[in-house]
């Protein structure tokens, strides 16, 4: 099959649906083998729809957070399709307005647990099977690993984690033919986001207030994410490692 990654297998987490359903449609849409993976049975849903249209894939349910369910992942990847050449730690959760006099430490573990371990036990359990021939791993941090924003310490540091450890991965792998970068997405138009907004007192004002921190004037979506995600599992990006690929309409320009 012609594409971009034709040939290829990837790994897609948190892949029921915003940007990590986006990146698998378009993965598979440039010719790769996708296994999907969630803790929401809904990915099962888009594996089928990209399966339907012609692609390759399958969904696996998955807690990034949980060792066990890592080996599962990894294993059904290469038993399905027979090696894995891409890994997109994608699966992350926003937190509420949480401020750091009265932050739980229950709050703050909660959201290290699933935003950073959950890319370590990525890397941890997917490295030996990406090491068998080489590959792409792409983590998913945020703007907000690299700038930040009041009341969501607890992400801000999840994101600069995953950005520090893309790094560490990136060194240590580059002789065994393993590139690992990181994206750092603005705010973009996902269930993540409307859910957060839904969730706020004023919602509609800190819509208009996010939108106008982007000189681009607007919110991404996301195809514009998925695009780079692609772009880092292709050859096109061979000599692109420990990098920071950022997309936000010009937000951390300012
Ligand atoms: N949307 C944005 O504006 C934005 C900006 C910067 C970074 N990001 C990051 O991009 C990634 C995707 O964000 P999104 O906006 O698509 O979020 P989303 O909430 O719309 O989708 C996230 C998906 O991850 C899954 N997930 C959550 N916890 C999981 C777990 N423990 N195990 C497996 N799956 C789990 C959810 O079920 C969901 O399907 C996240 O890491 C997020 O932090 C998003």
């Amino acid at each position: 099959m012609a594409g971009r990654v034709a040939g290829k297998v990837a790994l897609v987490t948190g892949a029921a649906m915003g940007l990590g359903a986006e990146t698998a449609r378009r993965l598979a849409g440039e010719g790769a083998a996708v296994l999907l993976t969630d803790r929401d049975p809904a990915g099962e849903a888009v594996a089928l729809a990209i399966v339907a249209a012609g692609g390759q894939a399958a969904f696996c349910l998955h807690d990034v957070a949980s060792e066990g369910d890592w080996t599962a992942a990894v294993a059904a990847a290469v038993e399905l399709f027979g090696k894995l050449d891409i890994l997109v730690n994608n699966a992350g959760i926003a937190s509420s307005s949480l401020d750091l006099m009265t932050h739980s430490l229950e709050d703050w573990r909660r959201i290290l647990s699933i935003n950073l371990d959950g890319v370590f036990l990525g890397l941890r359990y997917a490295g030996p099977a990406l090491a068998v021939q080489g590959g792409s791993v792409i983590n998913l941090s945020s703007i907000l690993g690299k700038v930040a924003i009041p009341n969501a310490a607890a992400y801000c540091a999840s994101k600069g984690g995953v950005l520090l450890l893309t790094k560490a991965a990136a060194v240590e792998w580059a002789p065994l033919g393993i590139r690992v970068n990181s994206v750092h997405p603005g705010f973009i138009d996902t269930p993540m986001v409307a859910n957060a907004l839904q969730a706020s007192e004023n919602g509609n004002e800190m819509r208009d207030a996010l939108i106008a921190a982007h000189p681009m004037a607007r919110f991404g979506v996301p195809r514009e994410i998925a695009d780079a995600v692609v772009f880092l599992a292709s050859d096109e990006s061979s000599f692109m490692t420990g990098a920071e690929l950022v997309v936000d309409g010009g937000y951390t320009a300012q």
